[in-house]
């Protein structure tokens, strides 16, 4: 059992493998010497350090940031690492287990992506799923082809041997999703199939019960039991503990914040959405006065707004806020302005102004806190990046300044969304902030359609606000991705009382989306809609006419502009 602990890969025996010149026998090697050794029994491989990380592959497949999901909510941190990362960045994260994801290509193409050397030769327990189990079947010397039948979406699992620890309470037969096209026509030495499909006999193989390999996706909900078959895998063959928890995640980020500001300034840029909202607050908890954020209101928010973020932060949390209202010069910057990406062009770079002008006031500064997340990074850094054709610029409120020399701090670069809410929750948030849906940066101006007013804004804003009342008191405000109102460039003829209307066109826009890259109109409920609809003509003067807006993204964008 000894000779079984995970092995730091030794300098000489240490390559970085990008693609297809792997040397075959080296590897046959490692195949034979795995279906020799004893398993590695679970908690053996911790040894009783603190630190311990999945690393994930990262083969291109679309589902790759899902198994980094699924890895997380087991409380077990998980990274995703291009392919060819070298050891160097991957040992301190001590890694107990490497799973590699799936992908487009096909491994007996020329140049195919295949795993380092080092996944193999620290001995750590390996999962290939899909495209990264016909990788393992190359690399250890099986046979990988073309499949003649493309083997796409529900499949029925059927276990073959259902002691082994991967498939601890999984039952006999279960749903699995499957998406492939080539197949394992050979299985590498030393390892055997534990569980087959219609259309494929080694759905699942395992060698020494430390490497397997998965012909289907255990990340995606189409397989209802791959979650379990997930955590089998970082519990029973990892040896995890599972200490990737958000309390352990606050109390690691106040000391190395502590411990990187030292005695130095810090700036924050608040904008009372839950991202800045949560970094402002882990640093103020971790530096207390040296932290000064300033809030700029760009006079393009929703009604009552900086009053709430202010009262927040400035009397509950008792933070030092500076607080510009900025509001006239913003409406001045606009003046004239109609189309879309001028005036988010506008909107970023007047904030990027006004922010240093204060900024520079406050002497000389160290660092900037931003709130950027996980998929920020990874879009960046990854083969994952999803480049495609510009919509829209995004420009998000608390853009990097330009002009200005200071460090940056993003204590949050390695979190998801959900996992950002959990840590605004436990450090004591108001729900209300923690689950408020997204607002854009350019705020209230692109939902102004034409050129944006002081007149019009305080009509989109009181229309704006009767929605959210209804929506919330309707207990639907959870369940939308965003719900908000839209003041149309259009006016048109009503009647109210004996009098002829010329009144302005509110549009209402309530969508449900899971990552806003695809969004579906939400049905709300005919009364509801008559209800925001009979308020916002009677409470919002100037507005006779109100419109549901039923189409989703693809084709539309959920906001207009
Ligand atoms: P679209 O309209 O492109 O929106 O379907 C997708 C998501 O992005 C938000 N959005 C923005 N956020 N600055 C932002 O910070 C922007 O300019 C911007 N434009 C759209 C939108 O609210 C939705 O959540």
């Amino acid at each position: 059992m000894t000779s079984d602990k995970p092995k730091k890969p030794s300098d000489e025996s240490y390559r970085v493998s990008t693609s297809g010149d792997i040397e075959v026998s080296t590897y046959l090697e490692i195949a034979k010497e795995i279906a020799g050794e004893q398993p590695v029994a679970a908690g053996e491989a911790v040894s009783g350090a603190e630190r311990e990380a999945i690393v994930v592959i990262d083969f291109g497949s679309q589902y790759s940031l899902l198994i980094l999901r699924r890895i997380r909510e087991l409380q077990v941190y998980c990274k995703l690492v291009a392919h060819d990362t070298p050891w160097e960045k991957i040992a301190p994260l001590n890694p107990k287990g490497f799973i590699l994801s799936g992908g487009p290509a096909s491994v007996y193409e020329p140049g195919a992506p295949l795993a380092p050397a080092y996944v193999y030769e620290s001995r750590l327990p390996v999962l290939g799923i899909c495209y990264g189990m016909q990788v393992l079947t190359k690399q250890l010397g099986g046979r990988v082809e073309q499949g003649t039948k493309y083997e796409y979406g529900h499949a029925d699992l059927c276990l073959s041997h259902p002691d082994s620890p991967l498939f601890a309470d999984i039952p006999a037969s279960s749903p699995a999703w499957m998406s492939h096209a080539d197949k394992i026509e050979e299985m590498p030495p030393g390892f055997s199939a534990l569980a087959y499909t219609e259309n494929s006999p080694v759905a699942v193989m395992g060698s020494n019960e430390r490497i397997f390999g998965l012909q289907f996706h255990p990340e995606v909900a189409h397989t209802p039991y791959g979650k379990i078959i997930l955590k089998n895998f970082v519990y029973h063959i990892c040896g995890c503990q599972g200490n990737w928890t958000m309390s352990n995640f606050i109390s690691n980020s106040l000391h190395r914040i502590k411990e990187q500001v030292d005695d130095g300034k810090v700036i924050c840029a608040l904008s009372g959405g839950v991202d800045s909202s949560v970094v402002a607050t882990l640093m103020y908890r971790a530096i207390g006065d040296q932290l000064t954020c300033i809030f700029v209101n760009n006079g393009l928010l929703r009604r009552e707004e900086a009053e709430r973020t202010l009262n927040v932060f400035q009397q509950n949390l008792g933070m030092h806020i500076i607080y510009v209202d900025a509001g006239a010069h913003f409406l001045k910057r606009l003046k004239g302005v109609t189309d879309p990406e001028t005036k988010r062009k506008v909107i970023g770079e007047e904030f990027i102004k006004v922010f240093e002008e204060e900024a520079k006031n406050l002497g000389k500064i160290d660092f900037l806190a931003q709130g950027t997340l996980y998929p920020d990074v990874i879009e960046s850094t990854s083969s994952v990046s999803t480049a495609s054709a510009k919509i829209k610029t995004h420009h998000n409120v608390g853009g990097l300044p330009t002009k200005m020399t200071f460090s940056l701090i993003e204590p949050l670069r390695y979190l998801f969304k959900d996992e950002v809410r959990q840590v605004g929750l436990e450090l004591g948030l108001p729900e209300e902030m923690v689950w408020r849906q997204p607002f854009p940066g350019p705020g209230l101006a692109i939902r102004i359609i034409g050129e944006v007013s002081g007149e019009k804004l305080e009509l989109l804003r009181g229309a704006d606000w009767i929605l959210m009342n209804e929506i919330k008191k309707a207990k639907l405000y959870h369940q939308l991705w965003q719900s908000f109102a839209i003041l149309v460039d259009v006016k048109s003829v009503g009647v109210m009382g004996d009098y002829r209307t010329y009144g302005y066109l509110i549009a209402i826009r309530a969508v449900t989306s899971d990552d806003a890259m695809t969004a579906d109109w939400a049905r709300l409920p005919y009364n509801l809609l008559a209800r925001i609809s009979n308020r916002i003509v009677n409470e919002v003067h100037g507005v006779n006419r109100v419109v549901y807006d039923i189409t989703s993204k693809p084709p539309s964008t959920i906001e207009w502009e």
